[in-house]
């Protein structure tokens, strides 16, 4: 039975990376896209939704566009450093003829979840101002959701933002302590499992030997991320850091995922939008999530090439 899910997301070059591994995985239905500021403006991250999946043939799936600003803080002023300024790197995809649903991505998650209840699952691969919007207006959707998995979070690893938080959580800390302590059955995949995924430049090689759009939308799409990736972090390659949410279905004995009860600071100073776990249990509150704190990272990036060479073969390239 194919797991039903819904991408709420911020593309970006890592999110495109992960709708594509949704197409290309046999045991996932991609039921459609919600779109949020994070990487670039909503204007752009809702283009490029509608663009990705045009270029990967799936136009069929809905696309319903959410926030332009987080709950309280102002928008970061851009991802444009290492998504581009399109937010998909050095590609040039050509604008989309399909359009959104005309829904808010508010209301279209609580029709489709609460339709439906326990049938979908939610995969946040942005800033969560959509997912606790959502919650705040239907508490009901906290039962109809069958499992939310989040990217998002630094629990003891540095953040990539500032020194201690993941860009998603920072970028809307306020949403994401709404969804922490919601109730709903979350698995969280922090930085701690993600930057052990590396693409590499072989690996987009090794795709290139097949003549195809999306193998060339994957060495345009991270050609310039690569290029973040080594002036700043000092390493050839770039994090999947949002395709590894879909570990959770395709792979998750490549996970080591442990239960914690997690929170986010959103006091407002230094540490603001920094994940926590109370490994000592001293705040002696129940355990609201599964968190990765490893992952098998290299076999992870195999399965990932090897499904973008599947989606290719199905594509006929
Ligand atoms: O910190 C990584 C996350 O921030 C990913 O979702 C990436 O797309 C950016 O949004
Ligand atoms: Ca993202």
């Amino acid at each position: 039975m194919k797991k039903r899910i819904i991408i709420d997301t911020d593309p970006g070059v890592d999110d495109a990376l992960t709708f594509l591994l949704a197409l290309a995985s046999p045991e996932i239905q991609l039921e459609a896209l919600t779109t949020v500021q994070g990487n670039v403006t909503l204007e752009k991250a809702t283009r490029n939704a509608l663009s990705v999946l045009e270029m990967a043939h799936a136009a069929h799936i809905p696309v319903a566009r959410g926030c332009s600003h987080p709950l309280v803080k102002s928008p970061h002023a851009s991802g444009e450093a290492v998504h581009g300024s399109s937010g998909m790197g050095h590609t040039d995809l050509p604008d989309p003829t399909s359009s959104i649903v005309e829904t808010h991505a508010i209301d279209y998650l609580i029709e489709r979840f609460l339709a439906e209840p326990k049938q979908i699952s939610l995969f946040a691969i942005g800033p969560l101002t959509n997912v606790a919007l959502a919650i705040r207006k239907e508490p009901r959707i906290v039962e109809a959701i069958q499992e939310l998995v989040i990217m998002g979070g630094a629990i003891r690893s540095g953040g990539n933002v500032s020194p201690l938080a993941e860009f998603n959580i920072h970028e809307d800390p306020h949403a994401a302590h709404v969804v922490f302590h919601s109730g709903i059955p979350i698995t969280l995949i922090p930085l701690d499992a993600t930057y052990k995924c590396l693409l590499t430049s072989a690996d987009v090689e090794r795709l290139n030997k097949i003549d195809s759009p999306i193998a060339r939308f994957v060495r345009d799409a991270t050609a310039q991320y690569m290029e973040f990736y080594l002036k700043y972090e000092g390493f050839k390659g770039c994090a999947l850091h949002d395709p590894l949410t879909l570990a959770t279905i395709i792979a998750p004995e490549l996970l080591t995922l442990e239960e914690h009860y997690v929170s986010v600071d959103i006091s407002g100073g230094v540490s603001t939008g920094k994940t926590y776990a109370d490994f000592m249990k001293v705040a002696k509150k129940p355990a609201n999530m599964k968190v990765a704190l490893d992952v098998k990272g290299r076999e992870f990036v195999e399965l990932f090439v090897e499904r973008m060479e599947r989606l290719m073969s199905l594509r006929g390239a």
